[in-house]
């Protein structure tokens, strides 16, 4: 089982009974008539599609303590998953840009992950600017965070990659890195290969979210396993958002077999039909990966995380 998680979205954990529970405790007039009415909308064409389910089931979430209750019920569910540290998404601008204070949001959710040692779990949080608004408002909403001292591991980038270039968001992501924080993108899962070249390039992350369509790029593949450049791979979402037809067509044992740094992890959980086990159970029996190859995604997960050598050497 994956001791690491490297790509998973709090938002995408928001599991449907909470959202209607927070509706409740919120008062929040939600379009759905019952539980089943939601569940039913749960089915994508391609990843707007969920993008507007899922921005639209965030208006439940409006006090620090609705976040953290939402933390801490991804902390219980990733234990049970066997996970013992997890680099969590945080999509700030979803919030403020629905008038919710950022303070309010990372009270919340940092108050949640500081417990994460109750449950065995070290965490770090990556605020993911949303690539469907404009770079300026990515550089402020850093800005905002860095003023109340958010205890932020790196900043990454997601949402639709079809609308915008990467480089709007070169200001925010030159300021994460002289604030020392570490890097990442959502490249290659809905966009061409061209989409990680200017991550890697211009953005100069350290690791590509998803990254499935380099496999289209010969010269791409050689690069990311020359330089050892993690993927992290979401295979129930890449189904569900129609990436690839079904689990069995999916590449990540090619990707394995070109040397890539392939992690597998579970993007939006609450979403697309399992967590972090769930992913990786459905993908090994698919492409019937045996012990070797399971070995070599738990210890490409262990090298990938942004760790201290200790806690590296723990989690081995
Ligand atoms: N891609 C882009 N943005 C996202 C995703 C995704 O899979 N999940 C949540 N935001
Ligand atoms: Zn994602």
């Amino acid at each position: 089982m994956p001791a690491v998680e490297l790509h998973v979205h709090l938002e995408g954990t928001l599991e449907p009974e909470l959202i209607m529970a927070l509706a409740e405790r919120n008062r929040v007039e939600l379009p759905y008539a019952d539980l089943d009415d939601l569940r039913s909308r749960y089915s994508f064409t391609d990843l707007q599609s969920f993008l507007d389910l899922y921005y639209a089931n965030m208006a439940v979430l409006r006090t620090a303590e609705d976040f953290h209750d939402l933390t801490t019920a991804y902390l219980a569910r990733a234990r049970e998953a066997g996970v013992r540290h997890a680099e969590v998404f945080l999509d700030v601008q979803a919030h403020t840009g629905r008038g919710i204070r950022a303070a309010e949001v990372i009270d919340g959710v940092t108050s949640a992950l500081a417990t994460g040692g109750d449950h065995g779990i070290t965490t770090g949080l990556i605020v993911t600017f949303l690539r469907h608004l404009p770079g300026a408002e990515a550089l402020a909403t850093l800005q905002e965070l860095l003023t109340l001292d958010a205890p932020l591991l790196g900043v990454g980038l997601c949402s639709t990659e079809l609308t915008s270039h990467a480089s709007e968001f070169a200001p925010a992501f030159d300021l994460a890195r002289a604030h020392g924080l570490h890097a990442v993108a959502h490249a290659g899962e809905e966009g061409p290969p061209q989409n990680v070249w200017d991550v890697l390039d211009i953005l100069r992350v350290e690791r590509v979210d998803h990254g499935v369509r380099a496999m289209e790029d010969p010269v791409l593949v050689r690069r990311l396993a020359d330089e050892r450049v993690p993927l992290t791979v979401c295979p129930l979402s890449n189904v569900r958002l129609r990436v690839v037809d079904t689990i069995a067509d999916h590449p990540l044992r090619t990707m394995l077999e070109a040397g890539l740094v392939v992690t597998v992890n579970s993007d939006d959980p609450a979403y697309f039909g399992g967590y972090v086990d769930e992913n990786l159970r459905q993908v090994a029996d698919a492409l019937a990966l045996g012990p070797e190859e399971l070995l070599t995604l738990a210890r490409n997960g262990v090298e990938s995380a942004f760790v201290d050598d200790a806690r590296r050497a723990e989690l081995d």
